[in-house]
Parts: C-alpha cells; structure tokens; sequence
C-alpha cells in the first residue's frame, strides 16, 4: 500500500493503476462502516483509493474540528488490511493554500436538515470532495447512506459540475443495538451510549407505522417524535421526512421517502435515516447481518 502525502506523490501513484479507480473520501478514525465502503471498491474497482483529510472548512467555528478523533497509525493498518493500493493524506495547506478564496456550493439541497443546523458545512464538504475529485480523478466514488443528505448534495454536484465518476452510495453500517456507527460516537459515556440507541427504534416506530398503513408524513414524524422525547437524554434537533432527492419534506407518502433525523446526546449531535425507495426499506446493516 503506497501512501501519498503531496500532490506530486498522488498523481505519480496514480498513473501506475489500472482503471477503473475506485475512491472512498473519509475523515479517518475509520470504522466498520468506512471499511465496509472501501471493501466493496476492492471488489468493484481494479484499484482502490483512499483519502485521510480532516477537512477543516466543513466544521463551525463551535464544533468539533479540534477534539475530531484521529488515529493514523490504527487506519492505515485497516486501509492495508483490506487491500487499499494508495492512501492520499494531504497536509491542510495543500487543501487550502494561503490566500484560498474558491468554493462549491450546492444550493437547494444544502440548505435543509444538517444544512439549517450546520449553515456552511456542505459548502465544505462540496469544495473538498471536488477538490479531492480533481486530484484522484477516480471514475467510481463510495459514500455512505449514513450521511443521506452528503450523499444528495454530492450527486448534485457531480451532475452539475460534470464530474466522469460514477457515487456509489452504500448501506448504513449498525452496532448491535442498532446504532448507527460512526466516528463521533467515540464521545458519548455509557449512558449516552445506551440512550443512543432510541435513534433506530425510533425510526423503526416510523416504519412500522408506514407498514401498517399510516401515509401521513406528520403522523410518520409525530410517531418518531414521540418515541425520542420518551429518552430523557435526548434533545431533538430535527425530524423528517423528505423527498430523498430534493429533501423536500412530504405531505403524503406516496412514493419514495427519506425518513432522517438529528438529535443531541449531551453534547454529541447523532444523525441516522431509513430510506423507502420504490416500496422497499433501507434500513441499514445490523453487525453481522444482511442488509434489512
Ligand atoms: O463523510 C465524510 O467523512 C466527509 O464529509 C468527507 C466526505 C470525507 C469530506 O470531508
């Protein structure tokens, strides 16, 4: 497994491998969901590639940006395990070199859920994903379907920007209890650990509630609303159900929906969704279980 620090090493790498190129963009402090992603590329893509970027334009001035887990050493052990050719962790000045004034923004799909919480994260997501696009140019990308609303403003992106490379989004990867895995729940005690699981069984009211008949998108979220709230440790950002394409919230279900929220455990904000898309659930994958 080769590692490219600067660009010249990137794009040197790059031309010794066989197309198609297969890329998962992460944050590192990777998890089962992360290698569950980069695992599908090496059965997908002839080569697999991997960026580690801690992207600081996608953090608020009052999140997490500094305190964000790291654990190189743990991830490139990972990445090697699964057969990943080449790791891309650039330095923040090759990202945003001194005097760095240009950026994506993707409009409609950006602005609501995480975008009304979060008001210049997709900008950054947007720019660095483009960014790291032009540097990789893979012809294949992997994202989660934890970050539903990434993974739209992404496709957005790729289609407006005419970006060659096929986004490949991949089921929600769950702990046991049917948490939905990801780097921050490394901040939650064991209380909020424990609490932390009423996000799935809430969404899984949600479903319920559909499969028994109930196509009122309100009652959908007043069914979820009400199972959060009974969790003392909660405190609800949002709940919705959208469109999963425009992320317009819906009246009535009447075809594909994207059930999602975010909710706060003491400080640490969780997001998780079910995705109904031509009558079937996506509801993520339960450690060790088939897709559901
Ligand atoms: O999903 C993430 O980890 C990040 O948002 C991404 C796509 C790597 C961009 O920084």
């Amino acid at each position: 497994m080769q590692i490219a620090k600067t660009l010249d090493e990137l794009r040197n790498a790059r031309q010794q491998f066989n197309e198609p190129i297969g890329f998962v963009p992460t944050m590192g402090f990777l998890h089962p969901g992360h290698l569950s992603l980069v695992k599908r590329v090496r059965l997908e893509c002839s080569s697999v590639v991997v960026s580690i970027f801690i992207n600081p334009a996608q953090f608020g001035p009052q999140e997490d940006l500094v305190d964000y887990p790291r654990d190189m050493g743990k991830d490139l052990a990972l990445l090697k395990a699964c057969g990943v050719d080449l790791v891309w962790a650039p330095k923040p000045e090759t990202m945003y070199p001194g005097g760095y004034q240009t950026w994506v923004e993707v409009d409609r799909v950006s602005k609501p859920l995480e975008g009304a919480r979060r008001p210049r994260h997709f900008r950054g997501v947007a720019t660095v994903v483009a960014k790291l696009f032009n540097a990789v140019q893979p012809q294949k990308a992997y994202f989660g379907q934890k970050d539903a609303q990434q993974a739209v403003v992404i496709r957005q992106m790729v289609k407006d920007l005419n970006f060659p490379i096929d986004i490949v989004v991949c089921p929600l990867i769950r702990e046991i209890d049917g948490l939905a895995m990801s780097s921050r729940n490394v901040y939650l005690n064991s209380n909020q650990r424990q609490a932390a699981s009423v996000l799935y069984r809430a969404l899984k009211k949600g479903q319920s509630s559909y499969e028994s008949g109930e196509r009122n998108a309100k009652k959908l979220r007043e069914v979820i609303i009400k199972e959060i709230d009974a969790e003392p440790l909660t405190h609800r950002d949002y709940v919705s159900v959208a469109h999963p394409d425009t992320l317009v919230e819906l009246d009535i279900i009447d075809q594909d929906a994207l059930m999602s929220m975010a909710v706060y455990i003491g400080k640490t904000c969780l997001i998780d969704n079910f995705l109904l898309r031509n009558g079937n659930w996506h509801t993520g994958q339960l450690t060790g279980e088939p897709e559901g």
